[in-house]
């Protein structure tokens, strides 16, 4: 078998990113694909369906914590490489209950981390030559920018300030010291806010689509000028391939679409795209279901990534423009309502009433 087409171990790999990244990657790459995912309320079996009956696909429901499973699927399997999604992921989660957060983010990573290691130890030749451990990371770590500061850059130091961002730091300390100290062929990327198909409705861009289309409040934290800096979720997915392909061992790597908005923009341009798109709507014009609500505790203010070395040095750039994957998100959403009604259910409305329940309105 050549190195190729050895499998690729993926975490995660039922969650937002994740599943698009297999997605993609059995559209685009030739080798098989495991995915070791724990089904929590973010991961969804349904989108990967599709692949139901594909030879290449293996799906491991089971916990990146558990060190004697993960040891037996790269024994089983022997990968050429780890990509690792799996994490809690939402900021206001992590404000309410940060438990989960540090045991996934934390303790699954060194638990991946120290299988990965291990592993790494039994390979020989091409095979330790070309294996490597893809940590999927965040800009969040960086903390929060004022209007007038540059961009995130990998030498921007670590400032976290949520629960969740403090233990996605952590996990990239502990990849960094796997390289460091124990030569684990690491690789890191560090991406700005994603946006697509697949999307939990938790976060801001899906949750305002579904709310708009139920007539439901949007409700808008704080002054809503907080900034962002949106990414299509396919061009995260092409930043991750090409780094594993060509990035170079022990380095991070920044991915970012160079597209900073205001959460208030961003909620503006949803409501004119669903007026358009959806023109018997008796919500339209969608705007006036904008709410001011109170604002998430600690919100950092602006996040901005200087994605100049994975262009310069691996020729990455993202194919999508806003507008352009925007509207193919809204769409996305308008024509896959029974993805949507699947993750909004029990769980879910819980989820609502407990992080929206208290937050007042506000003028
Ligand atoms: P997500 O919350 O949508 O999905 C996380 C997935 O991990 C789910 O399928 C879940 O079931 C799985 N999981 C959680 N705990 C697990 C465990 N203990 N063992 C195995 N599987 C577990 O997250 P996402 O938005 O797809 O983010 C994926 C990764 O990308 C995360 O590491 C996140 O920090 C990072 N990231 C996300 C964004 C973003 O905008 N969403 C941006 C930059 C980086
Ligand atoms: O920057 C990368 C990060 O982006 C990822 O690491 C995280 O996993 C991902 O969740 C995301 O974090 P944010 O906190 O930026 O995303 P979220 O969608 O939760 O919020 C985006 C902005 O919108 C933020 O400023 C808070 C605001 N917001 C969010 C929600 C859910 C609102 O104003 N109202 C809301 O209801």
């Amino acid at each position: 078998m050549t190195q190729e087409n050895r499998p690729i171990l993926v975490t995660g790999g039922a969650g937002f990113i994740g599943s698009n990244f297999v997605l993609d990657w059995f559209a685009l790459e030739p080798s098989p694909v495991i995915n070791l995912d724990k089904l929590t309320y973010a991961g969804n079996p349904l989108t990967l369906s599709s692949l139901e009956g594909n030879p290449g696909y293996t799906f491991v429901h089971g916990d990146i914590c558990d060190g004697d499973l993960v040891a037996n699927l790269l024994t089983k399997y022997r990968p050429r490489a780890i990509v690792h999604f799996a994490a809690e992921s939402h900021v206001d989660r992590s404000i309410l209950g940060p438990e989960a957060f540090l045991k996934t983010n934390i303790d699954g990573t060194f638990t991946l981390l120290r299988a990965a290691q291990a592993y790494y130890q039994t390979l020989e030749g091409v095979e330790k030559e070309g294996f490597r451990f893809h940590h999927v990371s965040t800009d969040e770590v960086f903390g929060t920018l004022k209007p007038e500061d540059p961009a995130f850059h990998e030498e921007t130091p670590y400032a976290p300030n949520s629960p969740y961002a403090a233990s996605k730091a952590a996990s990239d300390h502990l990849v960094r010291a796997w390289h460091h100290t124990y030569g684990l062929p690491t690789l890191m990327t560090n991406c700005s806010n994603n946006y697509g198909p697949y999307h939990f409705p938790e976060k801001l861009i899906p949750l305002m689509i579904t709310h708009a289309l139920e007539g439901k409040p949007l409700p808008v934290y704080g002054d809503g000028l907080q900034v962002r800096d949106w990414l299509y979720v396919k061009d995260h997915c092409s930043a991750i391939r090409t780094v594993l392909a060509k990035g170079t061992v022990g380095e991070t790597y920044n991915v970012g679409g160079c597209n900073q908005r205001t959460n208030l923009e961003v909620v503006n341009l949803l409501c004119e795209l669903l007026d358009e798109l959806v023109p018997e709507s008796k919500f339209r014009p969608h705007k006036q279901l904008i709410q001011f609500v109170t604002d998430r505790p600690g919100h950092d203010r602006r996040y901005a990534i200087d994605a100049r070395k994975i262009e310069r040095e691996l020729g990455w750039k993202p194919a999508e423009s806003f507008d352009t994957g925007l509207r193919k998100t809204v769409k996305w959403y308008l024509s896959n309502t029974a993805w949507v009604e699947g993750v909004t259910s029990g769980a879910y409305k819980q989820w609502i009433e407990k992080n929206y329940g208290s937050r007042k309105a506000e003028q």
